[in-house]
């Protein structure tokens, strides 16, 4: 597991409140996508931060959220418990954690690509087997173009607490990085590993996944402050990689 995993997420909810959110319309469209391609049965989301997109789900789905920090798992629960939902809530390393069942579907949104490709390829052997033989996985993931071009851009967030976030890219290990730097406190960064599709299906390579479609996600302009949720593939931020067992 990435050494700064659990500290850089605990500083991001210290400083921008994010895993504490409430559930988004967006969590619910995100659920219809899915339910486009199988519209009911059990499903397992990886990484599941504050539980907004597993309590969505959970009116459809029977829903096991695992994540890494225990902040986040309750907050699921409580999440969860608010909207009338039921759940499994799993605190727990994706790498590790004995998960000996298989889902309909497992997703994992905003976070793939914190380790190398190694790390990468041993979590897609274990997405192949936590899928049933027919199931499918949706994983985020995030694209080089959007994160060379937007490398440099900077923000400043003043709640809860003052910080400034700005965006990088490491060219050479091909990999956005994220650095939030509060006041008063050291700076922390995440570093996640972009793909193309073409590089996906290499990483692919003896997990057992095919890539079935590469669907893009939207784009962000910073400069604008625009948000555009549909564009094409060599625009997007992140695209979503629907896999099936080979
Ligand atoms: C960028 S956040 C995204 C959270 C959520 N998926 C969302 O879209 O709001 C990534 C999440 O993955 C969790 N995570 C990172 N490494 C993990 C691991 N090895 N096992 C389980 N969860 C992990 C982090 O704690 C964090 O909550």
């Amino acid at each position: 597991m990435a050494h700064w995993a659990h500290s850089f997420y605990e500083l991001q909810q210290q400083l921008t409140g994010c895993y504490s959110a409430p559930v988004h319309p967006c969590h619910y469209e995100c659920v219809q996508q899915i339910q486009e391609a199988v519209p009911a049965g059990s499903l397992l989301e990886l990484g599941a931060g504050g539980g907004q997109f597993a309590v969505a789900a959970a009116r459809v789905f029977q829903v096991t959220a695992l994540e890494l920090r225990p902040s986040g798992t309750a907050h699921t629960l409580k999440l969860a418990a608010e909207h009338s939902v039921t759940l499994e809530a799993v605190t727990g390393d994706f790498y590790t954690v004995p998960l000996p069942r298989a889902f309909d579907v497992v997703c994992y949104w905003d976070g793939f690509g914190i380790d190398d490709d190694a790390g990468q390829q041993h979590l897609l052997r274990r997405v192949h087997d936590w899928l049933t033989p027919t199931g499918t996985a949706f994983i985020e993931v995030f694209s080089p173009w959007y994160w060379s071009k937007y490398a440099g851009y900077s923000r400043n967030w003043t709640s809860p607490q003052s910080s400034r976030q700005t965006y990088g890219f490491d060219a050479d290990g091909n990999r956005m990085t994220d650095t939030y730097a509060p006041e008063g406190q050291p700076a922390q960064t995440q570093t996640l590993r972009c793909y193309s599709p073409a590089d996906f299906r290499s990483l692919l390579n003896g997990t057992g996944l095919t890539l079935t479609k590469a669907r893009p996600g939207g784009h962000y302009d910073p400069d604008a402050q625009v948000w555009t949720p549909a564009v094409p593939l060599s625009e997007c931020m992140t695209w979503t990689a629907v896999l099936k067992r080979s």
